[in-house]
C-alpha cells in the first residue's frame, strides 16, 4: 500500500513548535513512515529571521516543501493570498488530509481551501474559545473548526467547547499539547541570550514581558500608560522585552526608557525560553507563553480580559489581569509578597501529545 499524504500547515511564529514534534515523530518511525509521507507547507506569513528561520534551524525542523510567500497585509489579503497558493498546490497534487495548527489566518486560509478542494482537515489545538470575537485569532478558531473532521485537543475545555457546537465525540481525540512536547524535548538545550552577561541578569531577578495584542498595542496612550504601569510596579528589576514587529512600529513613536528596561529583538526559541525559565515572572498577552510558564512553573500575568486556555488559570501558574493597566498592582504586589500559587500541569501535557496524533492519523486514513 502506497503512503498516505498528509500537508502540514505552518504559517507563523507560534506555529513552528507545533508543528516540529510531528515532524519528529514520523521521522522517527519506520511502521508511520510506511503509512504516511507528509509535505511540509509554510505559507510565509511570518518571514523575518528571528520570526521564522531560526525556529527552523533550532527545532531541527526541514525545509518546507513549499513556501507560499504570502508575506504581511491585512488579514483578508494574506488569507486570500493563502488559500490562492495553497489551492495552487492541491490542484497540482491533492493530498489525504490536511493538518493544520494553532489558531494563526494561515491556519483558517487552508483548512477552508483544503475542504472545498474534498481534502479532510485535522486541526491540532482545535475546539479552544476565548469568546472575544474582537481577535482575528478568535474568528480563525471558529472557522477552522467548522471546517475540521479531526481535533487533537490540548484540554478537557476545548472537548467541552466542540461538543457544544455539536461535534460527535468520535472525531475528538484529547491528546495533549504539542507545543509542551516541544519545550519538554528541548529543556536541556535552552541557550543563555547573549545579552545575559552584559545586562547583568540573574536568575528570578528579572522580569519577561511581551505585547503584542492589538487590545494592548494598538493604541499609543494606552500603550504608554501600560508600559508606565510596568515599569513603575518592577520595583528595581530589570524587565526583558523581546519586542515585536508589530509593537515596536507603535513603540517606537512613543519614546518610553526606564534603566530597568530592555527592549531586544524578537529572540529565537532557545533563548527565550531559557529567559522564561530563569525570570521572577512573565507578563504578556500571548496565549503559547503562558502554557509555557505553566510548566516551567513561573508565575505569569495575562494582560488580556479573556483566555481560550483557562486550564493556565485553573490549574497553572497564570492569573488573568485584564487590559485595564491599573489592574496589574494587586497582582504584582501578590507577586512580591511570595504568595503566588503554585501551579499544577495540565493533563496529558508530557511530551507525548505528537506521538499520540500521527498514531491516530494512521488509523484515521
Ligand atoms: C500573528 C498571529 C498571532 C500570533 C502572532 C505571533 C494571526 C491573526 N495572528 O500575529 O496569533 O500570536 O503572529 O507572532 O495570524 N511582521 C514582520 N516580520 C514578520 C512577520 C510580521 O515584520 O516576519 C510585521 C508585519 O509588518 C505585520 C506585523 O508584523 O504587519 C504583524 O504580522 P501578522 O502576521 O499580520 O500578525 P501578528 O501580529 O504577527
Amino acid at each position: 500500500m502506497n503512503p498516505k499524504t498528509i500537508d502540514l500547515i505552518a504559517g507563523a511564529r507560534p506555529n513552528f513548535m507545533k508543528i516540529a514534534p510531528i515532524i519528529r515523530a514520523i521521522n522517527q518511525n519506520k511502521t508511520y513512515q510506511h503509512r504516511i509521507k507528509y509535505r511540509l507547507i509554510h505559507t510565509g506569513q511570518h518571514y523575518d529571521q528571528n520570526m521564522s528561520g531560526n525556529f527552523f534551524d533550532q527545532l531541527g525542523i526541514p525545509a518546507p516543501d513549499f513556501n507560499l510567500n504570502v508575506g504581511s497585509g491585512t488579514q483578508a489579503s494574506q488569507t486570500a493570498g493563502i488559500m490562492m497558493g495553497y489551492e495552487d498546490i492541491l490542484m497540482k497534487q491533492k493530498s489525504d488530509l490536511c493538518v493544520v495548527v494553532g489558531d494563526v489566518t494561515s491556519t483558517m486560509a487552508c483548512a477552508i481551501t483544503a475542504q472545498k478542494m474534498l481534502v479532510p482537515v485535522a486541526h491540532v489545538e482545535g475546539g479552544i474559545r476565548s469568546n472575544d470575537w474582537t481577535m482575528p485569532e478568535e474568528i480563525n478558531r471558529m472557522a477552522t473548526d467548522a471546517v475540521t473532521n479531526w481535533f487533537f485537543t490540548t484540554s478537557e475545555y476545548a472537548d467541552e467547547n466542540l461538543r457544544r457546537m455539536g461535534v460527535v465525540r468520535e472525531r475528538i481525540f484529547f491528546v495533549g499539547n504539542t507545543m509542551i512536547d516541544t519545550l519538554l524535548q528541548n529543556l536541556d538545550r535552552l541557550q543563555k541570550p547573549d545579552f545575559w552577561d552584559s545586562l547583568g541578569l540573574n536568575p528570578k531577578d528579572y522580569f519577561v514581558l511581551t505585547l503584542h495584542r492589538p487590545a494592548n498595542v494598538d493604541q499609543e496612550l494606552k500603550l504608554k500608560k501600560l508600559m508606565q504601569t510596568i515599569i513603575d510596579g518592577a520595583k528595581d528589576k530589570k524587565i526583558i522585552f523581546p519586542v515585536h514587529p508589530r509593537t515596536a512600529k507603535i513603540l517606537n513613536k512613543l519614546g518610553i526608557s526606564s534603566k530597568n528596561l530592555h527592549m531586544v529583538e524578537p529572540m529565537g526559541y532557545l533563548e527565550f525560553n531559557y529567559l522564561v525559565q530563569s525570570c521572577f515572572a512573565v507578563i504578556t498577552d500571548s496565549g503559547g507563553i503562558t502554557e509555557e510558564a505553566t510548566v516551567l512553573d513561573v508565575p505569569c500575568m495575562t494582560l488580556r480580559d479573556s483566555t481560550e486556555r483557562p486550564e493556565t488559570v485553573t490549574m497553572g501558574t497564570n492569573e488573568l489581569v485584564g487590559t485595564d493597566p491599573n489592574n496589574l498592582r494587586p497582582y504584582l504586589e501578590k507577586l512580591f509578597s511570595g504568595k503566588w500559587k503554585t501551579g499544577q500541569i495540565p493533563p496529558l501535557w508530557d511530551g507525548k501529545a505528537a506521538e499520540r496524533i500521527v498514531k491516530h492519523i494512521c488509523t484515521l486514513l
